[in-house]
């Protein structure tokens, strides 16, 4: 799903073995990280396997405050267990992850959750028999009643949505759910947003729509981690981008140069 580089010609690969993505790309492309762009998230060589299967193999890599970070690769390539050992879903076998400078691998995602991450799943996870406008109250920790509904009110605006808000979650269509759940994450006032495949399954204007929503939150000082597939989306919202492939983290740049990457090249083929 690589629209712009499917059929492209295969090369070789292997950034991680020699030396992992930051050894090759910050060189190469924008220089180590400053004072100027701290890293809010930091993942070092962290490990996930499923008994045999080794579905996130030594991944590093870093995501700048203040970013839209965008994660491609191939099905099956380990994006979203990546995204799971981030969020606290999953327990990483190995590695570190830091965000905001606090070790957060191990914890539990609630904690994580409180420490400033939310995030937005493939395949949306509202309570279908609830109203989205229940959906967002019932993550508001630490909130008044009313405080909770007017801020849910606002975020449901935020994503032109908030005419749906008595509706059952359960009716709304594909591209209302992924706006919803949107702005169920945004309930928590998160530092660092993931997002997996916000733009999937959905018509252009609904993705042009989401863009817009993402500069937006990107502008509000919200940093954006998403992972998907069309370089279109991922050319216009990104600063950097970073490939994945069998478990992997082959290449790191911006996005006009991740597409035209040979070891990504390669990946799709
Ligand atoms: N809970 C699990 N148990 C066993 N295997 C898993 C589990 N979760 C993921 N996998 C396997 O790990 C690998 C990576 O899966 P993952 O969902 O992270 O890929 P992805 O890059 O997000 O793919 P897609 O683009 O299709 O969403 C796949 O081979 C998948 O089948
Ligand atoms: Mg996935």
């Amino acid at each position: 799903m690589l629209e712009e580089t499917r059929g492209a010609p295969r090369v070789s690969r292997g950034a991680a073995e020699r030396g992992g993505v930051w050894g090759g790309v910050w060189g190469a492309m924008s220089g180590p990280p400053t004072s100027k762009s701290a890293a809010i998230l930091v993942v070092e060589g962290v490990v996930k396997r499923f008994g045999g299967l080794t579905a996130v193999n030594h991944a590093s890599c870093k995501v700048v405050a203040g970013s839209i970070t965008g994660l491609i690769g191939p099905n099956g390539s380990g994006k979203t267990t990546l995204f799971n050992c981030i969020a606290g879903t999953e327990r990483p076998d190995a590695g570190r992850i830091e965000l905001a400078g606090e070790r957060i691998d191990g914890r539990a995602p609630s904690e994580i959750c409180a420490m400033g991450l939310a995030r937005t799943f493939q395949i949306t996870r509202l309570f279908r028999e609830m109203t989205v406008l229940e959906n967002l109250v019932a993550v508001a920790h630490g909130r008044s009643d009313v405080n909770a509904v007017r801020r849910a009110q606002e975020l449901l605006d935020l994503v032109e949505v908030r005419a749906l808000e008595h509706a059952l979650a359960g009716t709304l269509s594909y591209g209302q759910r992924k706006l919803a759940e949107i702005a169920r994450a945004l309930m928590f006032d998160p530092k660092l947003l993931l997002l997996d495949e916000p733009f999937a399954g959905i018509n252009p204007r609904l993705q042009n729509r989401i863009l817009g929503y993402l500069k937006r939150l990107r502008d509000q000082g919200v940093t954006l981690f998403l992972i998907d597939h069309e370089m279109r989306l991922l050319l216009d919202v990104c600063d950097t981008v970073l490939a994945m492939d069998t478990g992997e983290l082959i290449a790191e740049g911006p996005p006009d140069a991740i597409r035209r990457d040979p070891r990504v090249l390669a990946a799709y083929f």
